[in-house]
Parts: C-alpha cells; structure tokens; sequence
C-alpha cells in the first residue's frame, strides 16, 4: 500500500506517518514546510518505507509513483497562520484539494479529506452534528480557512458524483499533542509554552468561552478506521468533553507547577463561544470514540514541550 500524506511534516501529518509507518505501509509525506517542520519527522528519516518531499501543493504536483491513498493534511491550521498565509490557504484546500482528486482519478486511489469543526463557524446549534449547516462569515477573519475548508467540501463531493471515486472527509475538532510547533498559535501550546517558561498565560475574553479538546492519538485512530470504512460523507471527530478556558488553564499550571499568572486579553472578533461534536455517527459507523482523558493527554504534550522548550533553551 503506497500512501501520500500531504502536510506530512505538520502536527496531524507527523502523527499520521507515524502510524502508517507503523501499520506497514510505503508513505510519501509531501510538505513545504510553511508551518511543518521537518524534525517532526526524524524518528522517520532512516525508514525505507517513508519518505519527505519538499513541495508545494500551490503548484503542479511532483513525480509521484501510484498511489493507493492520499490523505489530505496539507494547509496551515492555526488562526494566527493561516491569517498570515490567507491566500495560500485558500489556494491549498481548494487548488491543493483539485490537484490531488485528479491525482486520485488517475490512479484509483482512495481521498481522505481534513476538514474541520470550523465549518460550521460560530455555532447555533449545540453539540454540532455533520448535518448542522453552520453559521459562517464569508468574509470575516477566518473566511479563508472556514471557506476554503466548506468549497473542498463541495469539491469533493462533486469529484466522487462524476468520477465515483472513494472519498473521505474528517472535521476534525481541537486536537493537541506531541508535534504540534511550540508557536504555533493554538490555546493548548500557548498555555504549556507560556506556563513553562514562567510568562503569564494569554487569556482572550473571560476564559468561560469552552472547547472540547482531543489528544492526538484518538484523532489518528478515527482517520485510520474512517479511511478503511465505507462512508463518503463528513464525519466528525472530536472530544466531546466540555471545558472552560480556565479550566483548561488552571490544569496546566498544576500539571507543569508554574507560577505564572494568567493575562487576560479582549476575545478576537468572530472567535466562537462554544464548540462541541457530537460523535454519534463515528461511534455507529466506526465503532470510535475518544479513549485518551484531558490530564492524561496533557501530561504526555507537557513532556513533550519540556524536551522542546529546554532544547531551544540549551540551543540558545
Ligand atoms: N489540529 C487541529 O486541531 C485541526 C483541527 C481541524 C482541522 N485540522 C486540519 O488538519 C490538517 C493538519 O493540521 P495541523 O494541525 O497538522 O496543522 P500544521 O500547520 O501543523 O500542519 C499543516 C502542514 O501542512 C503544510 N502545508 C501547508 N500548506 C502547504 C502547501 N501549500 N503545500 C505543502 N504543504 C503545505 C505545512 O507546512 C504543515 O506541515 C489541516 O488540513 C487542518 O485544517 C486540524
């Protein structure tokens, strides 16, 4: 089995090749390292079975041999990227998307899409279903991922109505864990960064705003079975286990024993209140469902970012 992970050298891409690996397939990881890195993928560099190619998806796709999966995790993810790369991110999920559907048409291969829970914007309805339509800006400050993200959706769909081709969409929900950059942006390695180097500890808004947040393995297992399944239409996979901002703080700072004070800041504009899956149909069609608890995930990304940040420290 010959299988492409685009966005290879990024948090969810690192994580996947490492279980492909694992599960005995040939892996391509195709990135361009706007926000991957290429350490992510170390522990996989002497493999014969993987490899990394350096590319970017905003242009025509490079020698490749057949393939028979491609998962698709190619586009930056954090808010604070993706505003800073908006055109390339509309450019990667919607013509990254397109390059890689005629790249599955020729080859008969099976696509995987990741989408997000940010298609559905900021929620009216709660928890959000797949069938909830969302409630999304078309030009506020996340258009270019949320957008981008909804027009793949479409995409792919007509794809696999006129050329019957297998394909795949996970929306995935706030996932931490080992391999995500230490500045990349999102609230759980904001938090661990922060509470270990002894800053304060960005809060935007009150703090009671809620996520439900997912450790990285539990994603990679419902990727893993939603690829092997049967099913084309999205599917949500998420934690549905509800915290607050300040409960997730509050963990963080006991877990890594910092003294660091918590910084509150205002809420950016369209940053949505509440955001929750309900993981219903993953659990009937998957037989999935998260396994890995908020203090037990965050006690593995703490060591993880201890070894990062001590060695950006030690490095100087
Ligand atoms: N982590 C989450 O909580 C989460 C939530 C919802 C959706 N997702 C989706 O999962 C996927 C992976 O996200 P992540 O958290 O690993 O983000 P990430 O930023 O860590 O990884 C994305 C990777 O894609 C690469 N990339 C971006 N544009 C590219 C291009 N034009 N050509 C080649 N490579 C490119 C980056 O260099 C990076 O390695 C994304 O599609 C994202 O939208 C992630």
């Amino acid at each position: 089995m010959t299988t492409l992970v685009t966005g290879g050298a990024g948090f969810v891409g690192a994580n996947l090749c490492e279980r492909l690996i694992a599960d005995g397939e040939t892996v391509i990881a195709l990135d361009n390292l706007v926000t991957g890195r290429a350490s992510n993928l170390a522990a996989l560099e002497s493999n014969p079975a993987f490899t990394l190619i350096t590319h970017d998806l905003n242009e025509e796709l490079p020698e490749l041999p057949r393939l028979d999966r491609i998962y698709h995790c190619a586009s930056p993810a954090s808010p604070p990227e993706y505003q800073k790369f908006p055109i390339e991110t509309l450019l990667v999920n919607a013509e990254g998307t397109r390059r890689l559907l005629d790249r599955a048409v020729e080859d008969g291969a099976r696509f995987l899409f990741t989408s997000t829970s940010e298609v559905y914007g900021d929620p009216l309805d709660h928890p959000q279903r797949e069938d909830y339509r969302g409630h999304v800006s078309s030009t506020g400050p996340r258009s270019m991922y949320d957008e981008s993200k909804r027009y793949a959706e479409a995409l792919i769909t007509a794809y696999a109505g006129r050329y019957g081709i297998e394909t795949r969409i996970v929306r995935i929900f706030n996932t931490y864990g080992p391999h995500m950059a230490p500045h990349d942006g999102r609230v759980v390695s904001n938090f661990i960064v922060q509470a270990i180097k002894g800053e304060p500890l960005t809060m935007y808004g009150t703090g009671q705003q809620t996520r439900s947040f997912q450790y990285v393995d539990d994603l990679i297992e419902g990727m893993v079975r939603l690829m092997n399944s049967s099913y084309s239409g999205p599917v949500n996979i998420g934690n549905p286990n509800e915290f607050t901002m300040l409960e997730l703080a509050t963990k963080v700072l006991a877990k890594t024993g910092s003294q660091s004070e918590i910084e509150f800041l205002p809420l950016p504009v369209d940053d949505p209140n509440r955001r929750r899956p309900d993981i219903t149909l993953a659990k009937t069609l998957l037989g999935w469902e998260p396994r890995v608890s908020l203090d037990e995930g965050l006690t593995k990304t703490i060591a993880y970012y201890r070894s990062q940040v001590l060695g950006e420290v030690a490095a100087g």
